[in-house]
């Protein structure tokens, strides 16, 4: 048994010394000490042998193995090294080639604009306030002096919430998902006593959808209140801000309008960016952009927010967001906003 041991560990050595590559000294060791190895062969006749036969030919296996298990990882080591000095030699890696860039994104267009607009009206002195999405018909509606059969609460525009889902906490009241920012305004209005100056950031949503419609936009609601405010001063705090955001040379146009919580109401224009007033594709060659709608608070509002409206006046204005932004960058499809195509997105 001696002998065959030392004959196999004999053999094995010669192989490993000839082996070309990983595959031959894995052959070997598989020979040898793999279950139906040659080594596993010799040991499975031990049980024959006598006690102090079994225990020097056991110590003789042991060391044959620990001897081969060290040839093996030397020839391993060999092939490795013999792998890398190859390699090191041969044509050599090309640093040259330029890596692979990584894509940062960017923050969104309408999360710009909005944080543009609130920063603007922050300088002014105003405050962010906010309201729910998810809103009364009294804020929405009932106390902005909206009459019952105003057709802005026809179902045509405004999501209702089927009030079974609301479970137990459901309000009295209809509840719908807001149309407009305006309802952070008698929000603001029954939690503070005046002078209020806020601007009221957010999403509105209304349910109606083509080229120039999403069902979810974003608004930001502007609030002024106090002792003696002028419509003079809503054009100055609009025209100020008109200058800020589309440049120092446009100019703004208030014409008559309607809006049953404003009197009286104005819709704002601004002289086109593009044409500087002359007439083209943006303007519709009216040389005018309609940006924003505005108005002085109706006393109807005021009685129903609890303020005398004897001893306060003040302007109210609101602008949707992703219209600002399309007119901004040059934007002709407002869904291109909520796409979400990096490629559209990197290049504004
Ligand atoms: N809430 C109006 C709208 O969504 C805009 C507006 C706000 C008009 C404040 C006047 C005053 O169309």
């Amino acid at each position: 048994m001696k002998e065959k041991l030392t004959a196999l560990l004999e053999r094995a050595r010669a192989d490993l010394a000839s082996a070309a590559d990983e595959k031959a000294v894995e052959a070997v060791r598989l020979s040898v000490l793999g279950k139906k190895g040659e080594l596993s062969a010799v040991l499975r006749g031990m049980g024959a042998l006598s006690p102090d036969e079994r225990r020097a030919v056991g110590e003789i296996a042991n060391r044959v193995k620990d001897e081969l298990e060290q040839q093996l990882a030397a020839a391993g080591a060999r092939l490795a090294e013999a792998k890398l000095a190859a390699e090191l030699a041969g044509p050599g890696l090309d640093v040259t080639l330029p890596g692979r860039r990584q894509v940062l994104g960017s923050r969104h267009p309408v999360s710009r604009t909005l944080e543009e607009i609130t920063a603007i009206f922050l300088r002014m002195g105003f405050t962010v306030a906010q309201g729910p999405e998810i809103e009364l018909d009294y804020y929405n509606f009932e106390a902005l002096n909206f009459p019952p059969d105003h057709p802005a609460r026809d179902m045509q525009d405004t999501f209702l919430v089927d009030p079974a889902s609301l479970g137990a906490q459901a309000p009295a009241g209809p509840v719908l998902l807001r149309t407009h920012t305006s309802p952070v305004q008698v929000r603001t209005m029954l939690a503070h006593k005046p002078p209020v100056r806020v601007i009221c950031p957010g999403k509105v949503y209304r349910c109606d959808s083509d080229l120039t419609h999403t069902p979810m936009f974003h608004q930001v609601e502007g609030l002024l209140v106090d002792a003696h405010v002028t419509f003079g001063e809503l054009k100055g705090t609009l025209d100020a801000f008109a200058r800020a955001f589309f440049g120092g040379a446009v100019k703004t146009r208030f014409r008559p309008s309607f809006f049953p919580f404003t009197e009286p109401s104005a819709e704002v224009d601004v002289t086109c960016f593009l044409c500087g007033g002359a007439g083209c594709r943006v303007c519709k060659n009216t040389g005018w952009i309609e940006v924003l709608g505005a108005g002085m608070v109706h006393p109807n509002v005021f009685e129903s927010v609890g303020y005398a409206h004897d001893a306060v006046t003040g302007f109210a204005f609101g602008m949707g967001v992703e219209r600002l932004a399309m007119l901004r960058h040059g934007i002709d499809d407002l869904r291109n906003l909520f796409d979400n195509d990096a490629r559209f997105l990197a290049r504004l």
